[in-house]
């Protein structure tokens, strides 16, 4: 009997417990009413007299482990409940937040849109699905126009008057038609075109317009802008214009930057020139300001407009346009440091 409740301290000392209902069986089984200490308790009356003050010891020590046990393990777990609980430890600092970063497209826009509003430029927008006229037509581009092909059109099936925009130039017309000169906007938007996706081309893409009208505006005020711009945002202040075509500017001219031959990588963007078109520009054509009611007679003005994706991969050294619309963090995840 006596080694039997020895070995019962031995066991409750060596009892362990982490949950609520655990604790509560062991005490059941110990100590309530029926369990084994009140057992031992009525075997009392049939210890031999020699023995029973021994064995009334051991029983109030295996008492004593098991409510000792069950007061330690009741305290453990309060205490551990109370660190973990279901807010975890209020005093410990926050996890830090992720942040994420900006799109390349977005950060080469914000940089065209801050290099023009510091020379009095504002920032106007248009809707993308437009109407024949904003697009084409009010740009001097009537319908058969041989110009047309050179945009791959998307049209709205049922309705041959709605299109996509394939161009952000038809911002332009819009913000003639409810402004009075002087007028100096950029346009930046996203634009469509029919065309086969690659890595050079893709059937969306983003562009900037900009429109310059006022008294005797002239082609010296443009040149003298471009050169601003070309400095201000890729610290390069050699360009060229060549003699070009736009329906809606006349004259018109593509715009190179020199790029330099310093690099393996210089070389293979500018095909060994050192030079490289990075947008169009010209004179707004007299019937353009005539179908948006301002008079050529006594207003003048230029337009421009550049693709933000040709310029980001240019800044950036980016191959491949479709890199920017599969949203590939590892790509995303680049552009961090950049704001
Ligand atoms: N709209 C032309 C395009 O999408 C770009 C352009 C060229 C805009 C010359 C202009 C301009 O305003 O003057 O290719």
């Amino acid at each position: 009997m006596l080694d039997k409740v020895k070995e019962l301290i031995g066991d409750v000392s060596a009892f362990n417990a982490t949950t609520k209902d655990e604790i509560e069986a062991f005490r059941i089984k110990f100590l309530s009413k029926k369990g084994i200490l009140n057992d031992l308790f009525a075997e009392f009356k049939n210890v031999a007299p020699a023995e029973r003050k021994e064995f009334g010891q051991v029983l109030n020590t295996l008492k004593n482990a098991a409510q000792d046990k069950v007061n330690q393990l009741k305290d453990a777990l309060e205490n551990a409940s109370e660190q973990k609980g279901i807010y975890g430890d209020l005093t410990r600092p926050e996890e830090p937040i992720e942040l994420g970063s900006r799109h390349p497209i977005s950060i080469v826009r914000n940089k065209i849109i801050d290099v023009f509003s510091r020379i009095g430029f504002t920032v106007s927008e248009g809707p993308e699905i437009e109407d024949d006229w904003h697009n084409f037509t009010a740009l001097n581009l009537p319908e058969y126009h041989p110009a047309r092909d050179m945009q791959d059109t998307f049209f709205i099936e049922t309705n041959p008057d709605i299109l996509l925009r394939t161009h952000t130039s038809s911002v332009q017309v819009r913000y003639m038609e409810n402004h009075k000169p002087p007028i100096r906007t950029i346009s930046p938007g996203r634009v469509f075109r029919n065309e086969d996706i690659s890595a050079r081309a893709h059937c969306i893409f983003h562009q900037v317009e900009g429109l310059y009208i006022d008294t005797d505006v002239s082609f010296a005020d443009l040149k003298q802008t471009l050169l601003y711009f070309t400095k201000e945002m890729f610290g390069k202040s050699k360009i060229r214009l060549r003699p070009s075509y736009f329906p809606f500017t006349e004259p018109s001219a593509e715009v190179d930057i020199y790029w330099g031959l310093e690099t393996e990588t210089d070389y293979k963007i500018t095909k060994g020139t050192g030079w490289l078109e990075i947008m169009g520009c010209g004179m707004v054509d007299p019937n353009v300001l005539k179908n948006a009611n301002i008079d050529p007679e006594i207003y003048s003005g230029y337009a421009f407009g550049m693709g933000i994706e040709r310029i980001a991969m240019l800044l950036y050294q980016i191959p491949d346009i479709r890199m920017f619309y599969e949203n590939d963090v590892r790509f995303l995840e680049q552009f961090k440091s950049v704001i």
